[in-house]
């Protein structure tokens, strides 16, 4: 199984040359310029196109069960339309309920996410605190592969972690060398305006923005980079969608902590103003958490990306349809959240980012792939054009155009929250583990061919972190003892 991608030219993260990429056996065997094909070799003509790393979704729920339903993209379907929309590997979450073991958690979703047809990790959620998830931390990281943890801070009454729980947690993160990372929105916040809406009459989708203001999202980033802080470990903050949570990590990284923040592609274009439809169905497909914010608030999301300030983009998939998100026709709190994107994230933030000026080609690989590669860990297997490498690659055709809509994408779900959006730019191939799995507008996957991708702990900023506590451990003063009487 080979593929000579001829004539193209590549994108990574640092650098852009005309170069041609020859796969073997799933991985980048050479790259350089006029590569000779083995006889039987698929050529790519990538002619008047970028080739770039296959895109990374570090943030996805397929098949999720979550307020009393199941997110309806599951991982074949999910995995099938990420790599349409060209990522080649999603990270998505195992999501304990409280008081489930981990390990039973962990080995549930890896059942279900075997008919994956793109590559796949896993971020384990911590929902609640005993020895024996403490102990199961160590297995995950240890034998798994598993190396980040996610803590919920909204929620209540479901998933939602107290403070103690996070802090302990953290702790352990920092001594198996896993990130920790944090939903942030101060569930406690969440539930007393909630309940202040339905009290007020307020009981559509409008409700779910009023009850979400940003100042709840900000204090909660703000309590998990300073928990992160005191206690010395690299903190990664999901979907940061509005300026109080983007300032509280830009002030944490100009002070030298080691803080990353991510932003998904729907914060980045949709606003509010969608909450205040009258038609229920188009308001509730929008409910998701943290919901979509007032205009001025995408403006610094995207500085927030050309400054470095937020690494990562993502999505959020998490597919709930009309039928579902019904279950709050009367009662926001009861809307399913959720909404989708897999398959849009690297044409639209091509389309809206490198298109208008904002992002350059290498600052868009970084953003749509690299980035998280390096900070969860599997660079340069992942996230990178170099020989060993995976042949996870993405061959981008900058002309050309179409319109995102529900009746073509292949997300499982009834709704795309960009639909009708015209973007320039597309992949035109995606090729998973050297095969290329599709070409013009087809894709050709096969289910189970995806694979569960092992990431080891202590990425390189713990090296930093723990040199940082030495030097800066607590001390104790010596003082001579008490003269006798
Ligand atoms: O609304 C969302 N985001 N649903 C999925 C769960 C989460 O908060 O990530
Ligand atoms: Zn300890
Ligand atoms: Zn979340
Ligand atoms: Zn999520």
């Amino acid at each position: 199984m080979s593929i000579l991608i001829r004539g193209g030219t590549v994108v990574t993260s640092e650098t852009t040359f005309r170069s041609d990429i020859y796969c073997e056996d799933g991985v980048i065997k050479a790259i350089g310029e006029n590569l000779e094909a083995p006889s039987g070799a698929e050529i790519v003509d990538a002619g008047g196109q970028y080739v770039m790393p296959g895109g990374i979704d570090p943030h996805t729920h397929m098949q999720l069960p979550f307020m009393g339903t199941v997110a309806t993209e599951d991982f074949y379907t999910g995995t099938a339309a990420a790599l349409a929309g060209g990522t080649t590997q999603i990270i998505d979450f195992v999501i304990p309920d409280p008081e489930e073991p981990l390990m039973d958690a962990y080995h549930k979703w890896r059942g279900w996410a075997e008919k994956s047809v793109s590559d796949y990790s896993f971020h384990v959620a911590v929902t609640w605190w005993d020895e024996t998830v403490s102990r199961d931390m160590g297995i995950l990281t240890k034998q798994e592969g598993v190396n980040s943890f996610k803590h919920f801070m909204a929620y209540k009454n479901a998933i939602m972690v107290s403070d103690e729980m996070m802090m302990a947690s953290f702790h352990r993160c920092r001594e198996l060398g896993a990130m920790a990372t944090v939903h942030a929105e101060n569930g406690e916040m969440v539930y007393y305006l909630q309940q202040e809406m339905l009290k007020n009459g307020i009981t559509g989708p409008e409700g779910h923005p009023q009850s979400r203001p940003p100042e709840v999202e900000g204090e909660a980033a703000n309590r998990a980079i300073r928990t992160a802080q005191v206690l010395q470990t690299p903190l990664y903050i999901v979907h940061v969608s509005c300026k109080e949570s983007l300032e509280a990590v830009t002030r944490a990284r100009l002070e030298g902590q080691r803080v990353f923040g991510e932003v998904l592609a729907g914060h980045l274009l949709i606003d509010d103003s969608v909450y205040y439809n009258e038609d229920f169905e188009y308001a509730a497909a929008h409910v998701m958490s943290p919901p979509f914010r007032p205009k001025d608030h995408q403006r610094e999301l995207w500085r927030g990306l050309q400054s470095g300030n937020l690494q990562t983009t993502a999505t959020d998939h998490c597919c709930f349809c009309a039928p579902q998100k019904a279950a709050g026709r009367d009662d926001f709190t009861k809307i399913p959240n959720g909404t989708s994107g897999v398959e849009d994230r690297m044409a639209v933030l091509w389309h809206h980012g490198v298109n208008q000026g904002k992002l350059t080609l290498n600052e868009f690989v970084k953003v749509t792939s690299t980035n998280a590669a390096q900070i969860f860990n599997i660079h340069p297997r992942k996230g990178s054009i170099s020989v060993g490498a995976d042949a996870d690659i993405v061959v981008w055709d900058p002309e050309m155009t179409r319109t995102i809509s529900a009746k073509t994408h292949h997300q499982n779900i009834d709704f795309n929250i960009f639909e009708g959006m015209e973007v320039k730019g597309s992949p035109s191939h995606t090729i998973s583990q050297g095969k290329v799995v599709y070409k013009d507008g087809q894709l050709n996957v096969v289910k189970g061919a995806g694979r569960y991708i092992k990431r080891p702990t202590f990425n390189t900023h713990f090296d930093a972190l723990k040199i940082r506590r030495e030097l800066t451990k607590p001390k104790s003063v010596k003082r001579p003892p008490m003269a006798a009487e």
